[in-house]
């Protein structure tokens, strides 16, 4: 395809100029262009002011013409996004001296034509996607190009000997390709050349003789190659050298003394070679050095006293060499001095007191033979950020003048003989990010003041001797992701608060006398790799979660309370075995050390209901064994609450393990009433389960005083909450009181097992009455619009409060000895810790047909609305005596369509439930139809909101139905 354009606009071309010879020129340009924008793909539309129908290419993007030729002399598409191939086209730009195509993604090789191009000056194409070889004869026609780059390609070979015949040539880059062979020994003819970079390829061999002639060359980069052999003796002859670079390959032997010649030098870096001997003295003449990198070679001695000459020195990097004896107190000299890297050599002697003066921002002397004192200075006006002092002998208390390098991001001192204890001005370092203390002989509590370094990113104290417990203020260093406290001798619990650490990646706190559960909202925690609290003695249940659920079994070891499928002790909630109370234990110190009777300034109550629960595993249930478990409770009703809370302790589980330390915790709304403590034993068990749901099983219970109540024992318990979350929702429900709605009176709360209190209510559900009883005791129209009107009542009032229901359904609807309507189950869908759909539907399938189409959709809010339209299908439901969903033999029959589709065809009669045998008013079914038809709008916002629902319902209500209700 394109070579036949190519040829096209080549042929027309051709014509062209044999037909206006005058402005043939100029119409070189304009083809040449479009021929190369024919060969490429530019999906930004960058090219598109590139018109052929244009005079001129002068105003396109891109290009520029000489102001008297008005021929295209510039083009510069960098960072255009252009592919394709370098085409032939701007061979056709006779005039073109720039060309920077420089990061885009050109493929392709080079062409040998390219330098051909006789006016062209600067040849860039760095950052693309070049491959290939540098063609024979690339170099060897080129005629006054000053300026090229091929860096950032993946162009391979050898540099071509011809590179030498670029005399012209001042700049060269072809630096991160994938060259290799030997660096040809004619680039040192390039004597005009000012800047060398062969950077990151694969070269290897020596570097080649003749530097010497390089006379105008100011920059060498040859770094992260594989040169082997010695820097060339006469490297110092270049004497214009201002950078030389040769970082990262394998040259040897020591530094040729010519390069003390090297004056204006102020950049060397001969890091990792192999290069070795001892730093001469002459360095001290390179007087224009302000970057001086020989780390990670082998040089030995001493380090050479005369850097102090060095005035403009601002980098020292000589980590990883063989120096030794000390650091020279010289260097103290060299003003301009901002970062010293001595770090892994063998020096002795004692931290030097000039590393603390006013402008070092980087001192490393990590790994050194370092001895005696850490001392600070005694004022604040240090500018340092990173001290690393790490893997040294220094010996002395960490001191807390600490808190005078006012700089400090980033402190090492892991590893030396500091002892003492960390000192609380530390909080006063409001930079710092990085703190590691790690192997020293520390002791003492870990300051509670580390809650004010709020920027720390990394904590590691590992391998101390600290005691007490983690102060809980770490809750606060909110950009915390590694924390390691382990090897240490921590006491009490893991604090709830590394729950907010949301960045936390690494957590080590093994090897400590940790004890007590781990919080259960640490599962919350979003990136989190490791957390290891092996060797402690904490107990309880692991947290749940998508990390916990995967830890490695080392990470949580020797833990004995530990309980869970990864340490393989199943949790005593689990037990198959019943847990059984005995209502009748007064065993004088179990309960009292909580509740001690010796203290009266509480009036206390102490009721002992003994509701026998069997709540022991769902095996016990299934065989149906009737196992008896006694809540022996004692409650505290305390003055300013009106609920009583009971606190349930597990040592009066007579089964349970010892290190089981969790205790219960019931909770009644009602509070001290008297009248709840009369007793009369109720057995939970699987005759008196009233219904299974989604989010459990309900039982149903008779309390002492004799009085019926729905216990609802919630089966997402991996799902719930913290304490604190479940709690609070449930506090919010329990105040919610409407005639329409089922009370909850109290829960019960302990980690494993929660159940919910609710009001007994003796009707039976709606869905019992609509889809299980005979047609003789079917409920009436006028029953049937009583509990429409009491559900879009208890709604309206949910709503008000801000409560969705999101689990709507004819089971969830009880009706009373009255046959009034009482809607159950709302709001539950809070308990689980994320109100996500996936969750809501998987737990709430069962409400199949009721659920808002918008559930479907991930990005549609959930509102009220939801609850509107799984009231429009339970009043399509009353109405029909239909099951919202039908399924046919090969169909499924949506109700909501099937009553659309009869009211559309002037038939709604026909849907109303037969049982009701014609007895209904059409005025009012009607209306009602339609109601419900809205209500199930498939558009959220055509749903009408309950309140109106509830004066549409009262206005349909006919006349003497109105007069009756008042009578009544
Ligand atoms: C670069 O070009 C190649 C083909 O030459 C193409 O496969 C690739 O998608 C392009 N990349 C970008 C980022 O345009
Ligand atoms: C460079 O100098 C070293 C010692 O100064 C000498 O051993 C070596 O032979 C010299 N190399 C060349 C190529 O002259
Ligand atoms: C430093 O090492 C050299 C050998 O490289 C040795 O001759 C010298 O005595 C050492 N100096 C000190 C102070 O240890
Ligand atoms: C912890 O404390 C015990 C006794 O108090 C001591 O024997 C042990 O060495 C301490 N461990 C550490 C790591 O300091």
């Amino acid at each position: 395809m394109k070579s036949v354009s190519l040829g096209v606009i080549f042929l027309f071309s051709s014509l062209f100029l044999l037909g206006e010879s005058g402005s043939s020129s100029l119409n070189d340009d304009i083809l040449g262009l479009i021929v190369f924008k024919s060969g490429l793909e530019d999906p930004q539309s960058k090219l598109s002011s590139w018109s052929e129908d244009d005079e001129s290419p002068c105003n396109w993007d891109g290009v520029r013409c000489g102001p008297k030729s008005n021929r295209v002399t510039e083009l510069n598409l960098d960072g255009f996004g252009l592919s394709g191939r370098l085409g032939r086209g701007l061979l056709w730009l006779q005039f073109l001296q720039t060309l920077s195509l420089s990061d885009n993604n050109f493929s392709g090789s080079l062409s040998a034509d390219f330098l051909r191009l006789e006016s062209l000056q600067s040849l860039d194409l760095s950052a693309n996607n070049l491959s290939g070889a540098i063609p024979d004869g690339f170099f060897g026609q080129c005629g006054s190009i000053r300026d090229i780059s091929l860096a950032k390609n993946s162009i391979l070979g050898k540099i071509p000997a011809d590179v030498g015949a670029c005399s012209t040539l001042s700049a060269l880059n072809l630096s991160a390709n994938q060259l290799s062979g030997s660096l040809p020994s004619q680039i040192w003819s390039l004597n005009a050349l000012r800047s060398l970079d062969l950077s990151y390829n694969s070269l290897d061999g020596e570097i080649p003789a003749g530097i010497s002639k390089m006379l105008n060359l100011r920059a060498i980069s040859l770094r992260g190659n594989k040169l082997i052999g010695r820097l060339p003796n006469d490297t110092g002859d270049c004497l214009l050298l201002n950078s030389i670079d040769v970082g990262e390959n394998q040259l040897s032997g020591d530094l040729p003394e010519s390069m003390s010649k090297l004056s204006t030098c102020s950049y060397v870096s001969l890091s990792s070679n192999s290069f070795s001997g001892e730093v001469p003295a002459w360095i001290g003449q390179m007087s224009s050095l302000e970057t001086l990198d020989l780390s990670g070679n082998q040089f030995s001695g001493s380090v050479p006293s005369s850097l102090s000459n060095l005035q403009h020195l601002k980098v020292l990097r000589l980590s990883e060499n063989s120096f030794n004896g000390t650091m020279p107190d010289s260097l103290a000299a060299c003003r301009s001095l901002l970062e010293v890297d001595f770090s892994r050599n063998p020096l002795t002697g004692n931290l030097p007191a000039w590393v603390f003066e006013s402008g070092f921002e980087q001192v490393l002397l990590s790994g050194n033979k370092l001895t005696g004192p850490i001392e600070f200075p005694p004022v604040t006006d240090s500018t340092l950020q990173n001290l690393d002092l790490s893997n040294n002998d220094f010996f002395s208390k960490f001191p807390k003048e600490v808190s005078n390098l006012r700089s400090l991001t980033f402190l090492n001192l892991s590893y030396n003989s500091l002892y003492g204890s960390i000192p609380a001005s530390l909080g006063e370092l409001k930079s710092l990010q990085v703190v590691d203390v790690s192997g020293n002989r520390l002791s003492g509590k870990i300051p509670e003041e580390i809650g004010l370094v709020t920027l720390l990113k990394e904590l590691r104290l590992k391998k101390n001797s600290l005691t007490g417990e983690i102060p809980t203020q770490i809750g606060t260093c909110s950009s915390l992701s590694y924390l390691d406290l382990s090897q240490n001798n921590l006491t009490g619990a893991i604090p709830e608060a590394l729950a907010a650490l949301t960045d936390l990646q690494v957590v080590d706190l093994s090897l400590n006398q940790l004890s007590g559960t781990i919080p259960k909202q640490l599962s919350n925690l979003p990136h989190l790799l490791s957390f290891n609290i092996s060797h402690n003695q904490l107990s309880g249940e692991l947290p749940a979660g998508s990390f916990f659920n995967k830890i490695t079994p080392s990470s949580v070891s020797d833990n004995p309370g530990l309980c869970g499928s990864i340490v393989n002790i199943s949790c005593p909630a689990v037990l198959p075995k019943p847990i059984v109370l005995n209502p009748n234990s007064s065993s004088p110190d179990s309960a009292s050390n909580m509740f001690s009777p010796g203290n009266h300034s509480h009036k206390k109550i102490v009721l002992s209901i003994s509701a026998l629960v069997s709540i022991g595993a769902a095996a016990v249930i299934a065989i149906g064994i009737i196992t008896v478990t006694v809540l022996n409770l004692r409650v505290r009703a305390t003055t300013s609450n009106s609920a009583a809370e009971l606190a349930l302790s597990d040592e009066y589980l007579s089964h349970s393990p010892a290190t089981d330390t969790n205790s219960g915790k019931l909770v009644m709304f009602a509070g001290g009433d008297p009248e709840f403590s009369v007793g009369a034993h109720a057995v939970l068990n699987k005759d008196c389960e009233l219904g299974r749901g989604g989010f459990g099983s309900v039982y149903k219970t008779i309390l002492r005083d004799g009085r019926s109540v729905a216990i609802k024992k919630l089966t997402v318990s991996s799902l719930v909450k913290s304490q604190e979350d479940f709690e609070m929702e449930v506090k919010r429900l329990g105040k919610v009181k409407h005639p329409n709605l089922v009370a909850l009176e109290g829960y019960y709360w302990t980690p494993s097992l929660q159940l919910l209190i609710y009001e007994f209510v003796s009707g039976g559900s709606l869905h019992r009455h609509l889809h299980e009883c005979s047609t003789s005791n079917t409920l009436s129209w006028q029953e049937r619009f009583d509990i429409i009107l009491g559900i879009a009542r208890s709604l309206s009032y949910l709503h008000r409060l801000k409560i969705i229901h999101y689990n709507l359904k004819s089971s969830n609807i009880l009706l009373d000895g009255a046959g009034e309507a009482k809607v159950g189950d709302y709001g539950l869908a809070k308990l689980l810790p994320m109100l996500d759909r996936y969750v809501l539907s998987s737990k709430i399938q069962s409400a199949l047909g009721y659920m808002a189409p918008e559930f479907a959709c991930r990005t549609a809010k959930i509102t009220e609305k939801c609850d509107v339209y799984g009231f429009g299908v339970l009043v399509l439901e009353i109405l029909t005596g239909k099951r919202p969903v039908e399924y046919m033999e090969d169909d499924v029959v949506l109700l909501c369509d099937r009553v659309r589709e009869a009211l559309e065809d002037g038939r709604v009669e026909e849907c109303i439930d037969e049982r009701l045998c014609g007895k209904f008013p059409v005025e009012e079914t009607l209306p009602v139809a339609k109601l419900g038809l809205i209500c199930t709008s498939p558009v959220p916002s055509s749903r009408p909101d309950m309140v109106e629902v509830v004066n549409i319902l009262e206005m349909i209500r006919c006349p003497q139905d109105n007069q009756e209700e008042e009578l009544s």
